[in-house]
């Protein structure tokens, strides 16, 4: 698994190695194939190539949500958005600890990274792009996409980690069970907060600015926004 709580993307430069695809192709020394990865887990009965696999790419999510966090940071001109940013880019560094140590205590091989995680990197890289959109918006409006990416975003973290609860309930080995079990714990609190959070602080803006006379001045418009998102901060 990659040591991603020090480096922000794992490249070929660092070490990375791949499962070769249709499109991919990998050198010996950096390929990686099923056979390497069937010991994932080993005695669990699970499919231990394709947890390694989803493993790496809910590792990535949460890496690169790091990197959506400290965008989203820089744009808003809302220190209520602001700070709960810098607060949930804490969690999602921790969740890429977490996510790091359990593939490691399963056996995957560090700096692998997964298709599966390719592709999340380039989900969420080009969620992070519609950014270059906000030009085309009041500070308000691309506020309320910035919140809007957080729901979607946390809406994975969530997803990832009930399917890593589901997957514990399965297991009969004692150990992949509590090492799953363990994780778990650890991450489903602050990406709950995260989820809620968004849900609430979007419904918030939005019924602000649906309230919100016609005619009133954009900058009183945006400090009730301020004011009332005050209510639901971090
Ligand atoms: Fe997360």
């Amino acid at each position: 698994m990659t040591d991603m709580l020090d480096l922000t993307r794992v490249t070929a430069d660092v070490g990375a190695t791949i499962k070769p695809g249709p499109m991919v192709t990998a050198p010996p020394d950096r390929a990686v194939t099923d056979d390497v990865l069937k010991n994932v887990a080993e005695g669990a009965g699970i499919n231990g190539p394709l947890l390694a696999d989803l493993l790496v790419a809910m590792a990535i999510h949460e890496n690169t949500s790091i990197n959506m966090y400290r965008a989203l940071r820089s744009y808003t001109l809302n220190p209520m958005l602001h700070s709960a940013f810098s607060s949930f880019e804490q969690d999602a560094l921790e969740a890429v600890g977490i996510y790091t140590e359990l593939g490691q205590e399963l056996g995957v091989p560090k700096y692998y990274i997964s298709p599966a995680g390719r592709m999340t990197e380039g989900l969420n890289s080009h969620m992070v792009m519609s950014l270059l959109a906000s030009g085309s918006a009041d500070a308000v409006t691309a506020d309320m996409k910035a919140v809007e990416m957080v729901m979607l975003g946390a809406n994975m973290c969530v997803a990832n980690t009930m399917l890593l609860a589901e997957l514990a309930e399965e297991v009969d080995d004692d150990h992949v069970k509590g090492l799953l079990m363990d994780a778990v714990g650890k991450l489903i609190g602050p990406q709950r907060h995260h989820l809620e959070w968004a849900i609430d602080t979007r419904r918030t803006m939005a019924m602000t600015m649906l309230q919100h006379p016609v005619g009133h001045k954009l900058l009183t418009f945006a400090e009730n926004v301020v004011a009332k998102v005050k209510g639901v901060a971090p």
